[in-house]
């Protein structure tokens, strides 16, 4: 089942005076499509974003899952440039969080154990031995109910999902929405807010698969992390506590190559996979985390967010045996994460920023991503 029309479209939703459709079109559209079924049957839809620059963001409703990125090159060509597959059934087999939202507490929590309000709480360790991205049914796993969005900005999707209490071992029924926004200024924006009934860790972000050239490797985009501390970790990828200056081989303060010095990072695949520590005035304050530029494609990508902290990840595991859209197999140092996020395993750091939510709180987190080409 397809749908189009100018403005903000629902399925069967098509008529509207011409004057009208006409200043929609201006702002934008949104498609809804059948995306397939889960194994137990739930119904999975696609929304499709399109801004009136032309840029288009596909999101679907199974975990929230940014699964397309359409922009222009310098030429004004379009590419996609997020990893990502198909159909569905290539998600629902298990993948690597391609574009997921990713949570209820993204990154690791040690041996997924925690104290909170003096009750310890066990959760599901599905990397082992701690627990990964929400463990093993995440809310990467869920299918989210949609609902377009009326926005100024552009077209726009919430998505939402509560999680019980107990799921995957947390405390308390939390209640998500993220909202995917394609903004007229070629911005993909992404906002979270959550609310709970009981106090619980919440870290929520996006784990986009970035590939700015939409092809090959990554290890000649130029990267910039505005971050001059990152949070080391032990070897099973937990942070030890330290907040450490960042190094030659860590440092992106200035426009760097990624593959520049990426083998000097020691570990089996090794690469990047690291928390920067964000420079912030302001916690809560939205400024720029990171830029990424792609020189034959002219395409730049800049990262602002409210977080603290964004991990930056150069696929490590990807090795060519997963096979994505088109038929791309996914080899190593094919793409890259920038994920927006507090600190990992905050919960067992006090002296991290803050992750627990308690009831009557708003958990929110914004994070913009502008397209751009030079
Ligand atoms: C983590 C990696 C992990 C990957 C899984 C990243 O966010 O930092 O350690 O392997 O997600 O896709």
């Amino acid at each position: 089942m397809e749908c189009v029309a100018a403005g903000l479209l629902l399925a069967g939703a098509v008529t509207e005076p011409t004057a009208t459709a006409a200043k929609k079109k201006n702002k934008g559209t949104v498609k809804k499509e059948a995306f397939g079924k889960t194994t137990d049957g739930k119904a999975v839809e696609a929304y499709t974003l399109v801004n009136k620059n032309g840029l288009k963001a596909r999101i679907i409703t199974y975990g929230a899952m940014l699964t397309e990125m359409h922009v222009p090159d310098k030429n004004g060509k379009f590419g996609d440039i997020v990893l990502g597959h198909d159909k569905l059934e290539d998600y629902l087999d298990g993948h690597s969080y391609f574009g997921v939202t990713t949570g209820r507490v993204a990154n690791r929590i040690a041996g997924g154990k925690f104290t909170l309000d003096g009750s310890e709480y066990t959760l599901a360790t599905n990397n082992d031995p701690n627990h990964l991205h929400g463990g093993t049914e995440g809310i990467d796993k869920k299918v989210w109910s949609a609902r377009v969005s009326r926005s100024k900005a552009g077209p726009a999707v919430a998505f939402s999902y509560t999680s019980p209490n107990g799921e995957e071992g947390y405390p308390g029924n939390l209640k998500m929405k993220v909202t995917y926004t394609l903004t007229n200024n070629d911005e993909l924006r992404i906002d979270y807010v959550a609310t709970t009934d009981k106090a619980t860790p919440v870290n929520l972000t996006n784990h986009a698969y970035w590939n700015l050239a939409g092809k090959g490797t990554i290890l000649d985009h130029i990267l910039q992390i505005n971050a001059d501390h990152y949070t080391p970790v032990d070897a099973t990828g937990i942070p030890t506590g330290e907040i450490l200056k960042v190094d030659d081989v860590m440092s992106f303060i200035k426009p760097t190559a990624i593959g520049v010095r990426i083998d000097k990072l020691a570990g089996e695949p090794g690469g990047y996979d690291h928390n920067y520590c964000l420079n912030k005035k302001e916690f809560g304050s939205l400024g720029l985390a990171a830029r990424v530029e792609e020189s034959t494609s002219g395409r730049v990508l800049e990262i602002f967010t409210t977080e603290p902290g964004i991990q930056f990840y150069t696929g490590n595991f990807l090795d060519g045996t997963e096979v994505g859209k088109g038929g791309w197999k996914y080899e190593f140092r094919n793409a890259l994460c920038l994920e927006t996020q507090h600190f990992p395993d905050s919960i067992n750091h006090p002296q991290f920023p803050n992750t627990v939510l308690r009831p009557k709180q708003k958990y929110t987190q914004t994070t913009i991503h502008k397209f751009i080409t030079k």
